[in-house]
């Protein structure tokens, strides 16, 4: 059977997990690699076994025989990128967040509108964990009844990775674009996905990168540059949905706290779960509370895993065997949620969507 031709463009930290995952994947070749810096774009498809690199990623999507590409870069250039993809015929897997804005995510939802039988799929990746997985089965039984609140919160209190994550332009922002999107979006597709109504948030900038303390290590970007931060160092929302369900959040990059947490929990009429730090559910039964553990390889988030199962995924959808589950309307329905928490920030008042 013929292989799907991949190619990856941008070849930094995440691009990894792609790689690994569709070198997994008996149906695909890596065929090509992309990234502005020559050098990464060169090592990785020789290590990789890809025939061809480049720095333009228009000279990539010019090779006819690419079926479909992997966009790992700054989330600056995902809509120019995805849009120009879909424009040459490629299937897309775009990394999250969608794009930095919302008229972004609107073009490149009017570019999958405008082509036929081409994939579009938005990495977001928690939906493929195998404890995501497990927990959906359960809430498809109707084993939580009507799913009315959500709480989630992902607190680093030294994680500010800087280089481009800490550059608005680039980015978009910070802990919000970066952490938020995941958590937002997941908690919203174990929800059953409702309309979201209105939004209130608030972001602070208060301590800045912390680029100062010592005796602690963190991870740091490629380009980490102490003297450049121009992103929030955290942001707290309260989430309305048209069902009467409502979601808190809040994650940070930098704030005065003991520990790095990261909590998701869901609470329904029939049963509540926890699915970060790890999988757990709470239900009632002859009059009596039932805490309940799955025992299962993975109950905490497994990105290598994850990472498997969103290309394994892409590619079924690809080859027409599947519709995707994190289609464009989903990237542009959190990316709306996204700016209404910025928006609402800057404005004090609750942004109403709809
Ligand atoms: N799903 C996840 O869990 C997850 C985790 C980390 C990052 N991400 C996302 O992946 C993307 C990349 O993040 P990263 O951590 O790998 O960053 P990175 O800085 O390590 O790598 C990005 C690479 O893209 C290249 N690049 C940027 N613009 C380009 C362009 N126009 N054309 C070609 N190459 C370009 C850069 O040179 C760099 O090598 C971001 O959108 C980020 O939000 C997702």
């Amino acid at each position: 059977m013929r292989k799907i031709k991949v190619g990856v463009i941008g070849a930094g930290s995440i691009s990894d997990m792609h790689f690994e995952a569709y070198k997994a994947n008996e149906n695909v070749k890596i065929a090509a690699v992309c990234d502005l810096n020559e050098r990464r774009a060169r090592e990785k498809a020789e290590y990789y076994g890809a025939n061809q690199y480049y720095t333009d990623y228009n000279e990539l999507l010019s090779v006819q025989e690419i079926d479909a590409v992997s966009i790992c870069t700054w989330n600056n250039s995902h809509a120019e990128i995805s849009t120009a993809a879909l424009n040459a015929g490629k299937h897309v897997l775009v990394e999250k967040p969608l794009c930095k804005t919302v008229d972004e995510a609107l073009e490149i939802e009017r570019a999958v509108r405008e082509v036929d039988d081409q994939v579009l799929q938005v990495g977001f990746v928690r939906r493929h964990g195998t404890n995501a997985q497990v927990l959906k089965k359960f809430i498809d039984a109707d084993d939580f009844g009507d799913i009315y609140y959500a709480k989630a919160s992902y607190i680093r209190a030294l994680g500010n990775p800087g280089g481009w994550f800490a550059d608005k332009a680039r980015s978009g922002g910070g802990p919000l674009i970066d952490l938020g999107v995941h958590v937002i979006d997941l908690a919203w597709y174990l929800m059953g996905k409702p309309k979201v109504t209105s939004v209130s948030g608030n972001t602070y900038s208060r301590l800045g990168n912390r680029s100062h303390i010592e005796h602690k290590s963190f991870y740091k970007a490629a380009d980490y540059d102490p003297d450049q931060n121009t992103v929030e160092d955290m942001f707290n929302a309260l989430i309305r949905f048209e069902n009467g369900a409502s979601m808190m959040v809040d994650a940070s990059f930098s704030l005065h706290t003991k520990r790095d947490t990261g909590e998701l929990k869901l609470f329904g009429e029939k049963a509540g779960a926890e699915i970060d730090p790890q999988l757990h559910i709470t239900t009632e039964k002859h009059h009596t509370i039932l805490n309940v553990t799955p025992e299962i390889d993975a109950s905490s988030f497994d990105m290598m895993s994850g990472f498997q199962n969103e290309i394994d995924h892409f590619i079924t959808c690809v080859k027409g065997e599947a519709d995707t589950i994190a289609p464009v309307e989903d990237g542009v329905e959190i990316m709306k949620v996204l700016a209404a928490i910025y928006e609402s920030s800057e404005t004090g008042k609750e942004v109403y969507l709809r």
